[in-house]
């Protein structure tokens, strides 16, 4: 069937503008790590995807190696913008990454401008794009000089093969050297991508702070903790979750006592008349600080209800001092 976006897609999401650039991100982006790959039904992520974008997301995230298999989710999604989204190219904020392994050899991971720039050009040609919004960085690579690294995303940029650079798992310290070095290239860092949920916390340790006196955005990863901040295993592992399907993800992650707490803070949640995905993400946008929050779906209902967090992003004082309290416990 032909799709045609909804006309009233501008009408509820809220954009926001990412650090002290031009470019404004939707509240939730939406990414394609999981549940878009080769091993999964086309027809399911064409629906997700085609939904977000009726509902205001656009912003898509993508990386070299998303799938399984490694380059499936941006030929899936190259399909897709053929088959439906081509039309409103101008609408969407595409990004991909490399930095992890992608291909045998000494030039298929890092940070050596080798591996980045060829890695683009792969990722482009299995999108079927002349160029992506955002390229990243994936990973902060400890054997290639950072100018090197910087270099390159600086060279990509110049080249017209991607409008804006980000960085993604850079500590506080590697993000202000490379800020800098981009600086001093004349390309500065749009976005900064780290993991960041109620219980991976290490961005509020110097990495947003860094961040806000650049400015630079911020768009946190795994918001949900791949689903555990659900309520997709408060009675036990459903068939079919991330904790029976990835690696990722497994079972013997799910334990007894995070169980225990995100009971509690579901009930939390109930009483701010959310879910608990609404939640946990609501509770990562009351930061100023963050751009927007990126996260994953494997279904539509799911979609439509982590977007339903825009609605209630404030907490009282004693909600954030009941929660802080679970998280500590
Ligand atoms: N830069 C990096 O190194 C890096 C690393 C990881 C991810 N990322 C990016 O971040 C994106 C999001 O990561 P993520 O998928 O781990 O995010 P997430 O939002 O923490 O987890 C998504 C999973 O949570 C479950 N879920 C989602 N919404 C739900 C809802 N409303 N109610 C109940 N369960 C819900 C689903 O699990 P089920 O599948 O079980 O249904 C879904 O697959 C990725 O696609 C990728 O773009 C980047």
């Amino acid at each position: 069937m032909n799709y045609k976006a909804a006309s009233s897609r501008y009408d509820k999401m809220e954009y926001k503008r990412c650090g002290k650039s031009g470019l404004l991100l939707p509240g939730v982006s939406l990414g394609l790590w999981h549940n878009f790959g080769g091993v999964d039904t086309y027809e399911n992520g064409r629906s997700i995807i085609t939904r977000a974008f009726d509902l205001g997301v656009t912003h898509f995230d993508l990386a070299n190696n998303y799938g399984p298999p490694p380059g499936s989710a941006e030929e899936n999604f190259g399909k897709m913008l053929k088959q439906d989204l081509h039309p409103y190219r101008d609408e969407l904020i595409i990004s991909s990454k490399a930095g992890y392994r992608m291909w045998d050899g000494p030039y298929g991971e890092w940070g050596s401008k080798k591996y980045l720039i060829s890695s683009l050009d792969q990722s482009l040609k299995r999108m079927g794009l002349d160029y992506v919004d955002i390229f990243y960085s994936h990973r902060p690579d400890p054997n290639t000089p950072l100018e090197e690294t910087m270099g390159a995303l600086d060279q990509i940029v110049r080249q017209g093969k991607a409008l804006y650079v980000g960085l993604s798992n850079y500590t506080a310290e590697q993000t202000q050297k490379a800020i800098d070095i981009l600086n001093d290239l004349g390309t500065s860092c749009l976005i900064h991508q780290p993991r960041y949920n109620m219980m991976d916390r290490w961005v509020e340790d110097g990495l947003l702070d860094v961040l806000e006196k650049n400015g630079v955005g911020c768009i946190p990863f795994s918001p949900l903790e791949q689903g555990l901040l659900t309520n997709r295993y408060l009675k036990g592992i459903p068939e079919g979750s991330r904790a029976t399907r990835s690696v990722f993800l497994q079972e013997n992650d799910i334990t007894e006592e995070k169980i225990q707490a995100v009971s509690k803070l579901n009930d939390i949640a109930q009483n701010r008349g959310q879910s608990m995905a609404q939640m946990a993400l609501s509770w990562i946008l009351k930061d100023k600080r963050i751009t927007t929050v990126l996260i994953g779906a494997s279904s539509v209902s799911q979609l439509e209800n982590s977007l339903a967090c825009l609605e209630n992003t404030s907490f009282t004082s004693d909600e954030l001092s009941k929660i802080e309290k679970i998280l500590a416990s």
